[in-house]
This record gives structure tokens, C-alpha cells and sequence, in this order.
């Protein structure tokens, strides 16, 4: 099959993705994707623009980063912790990159990763595993509507504002905690994910995918961690995501790896 049927196909396949995912209701907010490419609302948005890249601000800096580090100091900046304990400014944006992203919609993410990114799914595709970016950088506004669409499911499902808010915040960092909004964060999947996920939603079943395999055994060597382990939500207070990456450089990611730690208890 010649490369441009190759992508006409994987565009029909995405776009009948994204026109069912539009179409089904009564999504659990476990099963709600944490992804900037829920909300589509025609297939002709497949090919646009997408926000992130609207509000691809490089000089911006009207920020301070407050401190992450108990002693009360800032972390470098790879290792820097954003979480519920350590939030963003609203008004923090990183000097983002387009990715491209096998020539489908794509995502934007901090400059500082983007080579790393790209070396990443390059030495995957060279073993035979093919890599897709299915979300990375998002404005603190796109994280917010993430955050109050699963709220809103929860609610409609009949629970309490307080039990939603709670519930959502275990898989949809509440606004302004989300490593997304650093820029440092990727949700990697399977190339093929649309095709063996036509719901395009994002769920644990990931684990048993040779992507998710090739990611744990090699991402280190790229500068990522496996963020929210399965065995550390205690600490992260975020249930395992098995496809969620955070670039903290080479160095502190096989630190990171080969004491089987988290990031929180690595910046303490
Ligand atoms: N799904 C992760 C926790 C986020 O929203 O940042
Ligand atoms: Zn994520």
C-alpha cells in the first residue's frame, strides 16, 4: 500500500473514531479520554488547527514558578513537580513546538522535549513499534474543560458536585496541576490505537499493548518516566495511567527508574 493510501486510511479510521466518540453517550468518566482530540465536534476538525496550536505563545513570560521542593526551594526545571501540592500559574505557557504526529492533527509540546520525543518514536519504530502522540500540551482553559466534562458525566450519573470534582480529579488533574500545562507531558499509545480502540478512549487495557511494553522497558533512555505507576496512586494521587509520559531528561529518568520511585518522592 503506497504512503498516501497509508494515510487516507488512517484518516478514515480517525475520523470514524472521532464521529462515534461524538456519537456515544454514557462514556464513565473512568473511560473518558484524557485527550485534547474528545472534543471534535466534525471530522473536518481532524484536519484544523487545534487549539494548542492557536495558543502557541513563545513569549510570554509573565510568570514565576512558585517553589516544588519541601525545603522550600525550586527543582530544576525537568524534574520540576506539578501536581495537586504544586500547581501552575494560569498564566504559565511553555515555549511550545508543533509534533506533527503521522501527519494527523497535531499536538504541541515544550521545545525542550521535542527531540527527545522524536528520538523516542524513531528508536521505537526501528524495533518494530510504532508510537502515537495522543495528547501533550494543553492551555490551563483546555485542562479546565477536560476537567468540568467529566464532572458534568459524573453529576449526570447522579453524583455530588463534591464526589465528581474528586472522582474526575483522580484522572483529570484539576486545572492548574496537570503536567499537560507544563509542557513536559505526553500520552503516548499504539500507532494502530484508532483502529484497535474505534472508541478512542484511553483505558488500562493499553498495558498489555506492545507499545505500552516497549515504553516501560525502553522510555528512560529517552529522558521519560512512567508517571502514575499502578502501585504508587497512593503517592501521585492519580490512578494508574499507564500512558502517561513525563520528560525529566536522560539522567534523572534512569535514576528515577532504577530506584522505582516517583517523581514526587525523587524531588524530596
Ligand atoms: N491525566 C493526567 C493526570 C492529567 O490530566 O494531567
Ligand atoms: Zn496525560
Amino acid at each position: 500500500m503506497s504512503v498516501k493510501n497509508n494515510l487516507c486510511g488512517y484518516i478514515t479510521v480517525f475520523a470514524a473514531a472521532a464521529m462515534f466518540l461524538i456519537s456515544t453517550t454514557g462514556c464513565t468518566p473512568l473511560e473518558k479520554p484524557d485527550t485534547d482530540q474528545s472534543s471534535f465536534s466534525s471530522a473536518s476538525d481532524i484536519s484544523a488547527v487545534s487549539e494548542e496550536e492557536k495558543e502557541n505563545v513563545t513569549s510570554d513570560k509573565n510568570y514565576s514558578l512558585p517553589a516544588d521542593k519541601p525545603d522550600g526551594t525550586e527543582s530544576e526545571w525537568q524534574i520540576r513537580l506539578v501536581n495537586i501540592n504544586n500547581p501552575l500559574p494560569e498564566s504559565y505557557k511553555p515555549e511550545t513546538v508543533s509534533f506533527p504526529n503521522n501527519a494527523q492533527q497535531g499536538v504541541s509540546v515544550d521545545v525542550r522535549m521535542k527531540d527527545a520525543l522524536d528520538d523516542m518514536i524513531a528508536a521505537a519504530q526501528k524495533d518494530g513499534t510504532g508510537l502515537y502522540v495522543y495528547s501533550a500540551y494543553r492551555s490551563f482553559q483546555r485542562q479546565t474543560e477536560l476537567f468540568d466534562n467529566s464532572v458534568g458525566q459524573l453529576m449526570q450519573q447522579g453524583k455530588t458536585k463534591a464526589d465528581a470534582e474528586s472522582e474526575t480529579a483522580k484522572n483529570i488533574a484539576v486545572p492548574g496541576t496537570s503536567e499537560h500545562q507544563y509542557g513536559l507531558a505526553a500520552d503516548i499509545v499504539n500507532a494502530d490505537f484508532f483502529v484497535t480502540n474505534p472508541s478512542g478512549v484511553l483505558d488500562v487495557s493499553f498495558d498489555e499493548t506492545q507499545a505500552s511494553k516497549w515504553l516501560r522497558s525502553n522510555a528512560h533512555k529517552y529522558g521519560f518516566i512512567l508517571r502514575y505507576p499502578k502501585d504508587k496512586t497512593g503517592i501521585t494521587k492519580i490512578n494508574y495511567e499507564p500512558w502517561h509520559y513525563r520528560y525529566v531528561g536522560k539522567e534523572h529518568a534512569a535514576n528515577i527508574k532504577n530506584l522505582g520511585i516517583t517523581l514526587e518522592e525523587y524531588v524530596k
